[in-house]
């Protein structure tokens, strides 16, 4: 179904196409040289020295505990608000993911309830800045130097957010990005893991080249367990680095959109914006309200002809998260809530504000 008012629209220019259309001429089509520019672009864009393109977000997860030597018997804490996949690369590596409730008024995980998970078999915790929420670094690097845990953030909406000025992806051990088109940035498929340590971003290379490096000018398989094949083609770097080449305008532009909601929903009853992190810059990647009723307002909305959506899942309530191998933590009541309710509305670039008030306008009729 196509609607009037779509969720997102993904960014596609003319220099997506120009790009795309000089790899294409030149055949070279598997990861290479521009796979090489992309990550070059985002390392940068994030203030930091490696960016390893993988398949998705989901592989990049997967492939950082990996290299982190994260495996059977450790313990990862996750929130239990997040798409599957953060808990899911957990099970992957053969780790457990301990699964802790998130804070009803921000939607990240509960900080105070990962403290009080950890135990002497946790190795990690994966923290999501959901929907481009940045993270508490205050908070997280403390409990990192207290507990000596590794921080592997699950930024998947996160690309442009920033805390204290630093952006996302240059504060947590390993930050892991989605380009999935419902992000700003979109290459159709996949994800980018930005990381300050050499030898990590050497191994994620290694893995994701079948487990094969260079010994003495030979490719011989170095990977200590194996390897996979989460290359990123040429072809879908080039999109990426063409919109990275937008990334500020955007990003600005996201920034401006989300302003002009934050104002048209002032005062709103029964409609909750969940709070920015304190000294946070939010990406929006997602303009996510809460309001009671949530699945009646969705459908009445689609049928206005305005696409909105879920935000995202409360794990502990899914067959997967019920079985041995996980861990659940207690009740989750900030998840339960923000399951139930939170629904994210459309916002893409050159949304127009008339679009905007239209939005808002049948959101409150709805609400109300
Ligand atoms: C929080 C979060 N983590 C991970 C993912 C998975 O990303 P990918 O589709 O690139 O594997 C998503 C996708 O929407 C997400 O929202």
């Amino acid at each position: 179904m196509s609607y009037r008012i779509p969720l997102i629209k993904p960014y596609i220019n003319d220099r997506v196409k120009e790009l795309v259309s000089e790899v294409l001429d030149s055949g070279f089509l598997t990861e290479g040289p521009v796979t090489r520019r992309f990550e070059e672009a985002v390392a940068s864009y994030t203030g930091v020295p490696h960016a390893i393109a993988f398949t998705s977000c989901t592989t990049g997860l997967e492939t950082a505990l990996r290299v982190a030597r994260i495996g059977p018997g450790d313990e990862v804490i996750v929130p239990d608000y997040t798409y599957p996949a953060t808990a899911n690369a957990v099970k992957i590596a053969g780790a457990i993911p301990v699964i802790v409730d998130v804070n009803p008024d921000t939607l990240l995980i509960d900080y105070d309830k990962m403290e009080e998970a950890v135990s002497a078999n946790t190795k990690a915790v994966i923290p999501v800045s959901l929907f481009g929420n940045p993270l508490d670094f205050d908070r997280l690097i403390k409990m990192k130097e207290h507990y000596g845990v590794l921080i592997i953030e699950d930024a998947a909406c996160a690309l442009g957010s920033s805390f204290k000025g630093r952006k996302t992806g240059g504060w947590s051990d390993m930050t892991v990005f989605s380009f999935h088109p419902r992000k700003f940035i979109t290459t159709g498929e996949g994800g980018m893991v930005t990381t300050q340590n050499a030898q990590w971003a050497k191994a994620m290379h290694q893995y994701k080249h079948f487990g094969m490096g260079k010994v003495a000018g030979r490719e011989e398989m170095v990977f200590q367990d194996t390897g996979s094949n989460y290359k990123m083609s040429n072809i879908l770097a080039a999109v990426g680095l063409a919109q990275m080449e937008m990334v500020d305008d955007l990003l600005d532009e996201r920034i401006k959109l989300a302003a002009n909601y934050h104002q048209l929903l002032k005062g709103c009853k029964n409609i909750k914006i969940p709070e920015t992190t304190k000294n946070g810059i939010h990406s929006y990647q997602s303009f996510a309200v809460l309001v009671p009723e949530r699945d009646r307002v969705m459908k009445k909305m689609r049928e206005e002809g305005i696409e909105v959506q879920i935000g995202t899942y409360a794990l502990h309530q899914h067959p997967a998260f019920q079985q041995r191998g996980v861990r659940l933590r207690g009740q989750y009541p900030g998840s339960i809530r923000a399951w139930e309710e939170t629904l994210v509305l459309p916002m893409y670039h050159s949304m127009t504000n008339a679009g905007q008030a239209e939005v808002v306008e049948k959101l409150t009729a709805c609400v109300e």
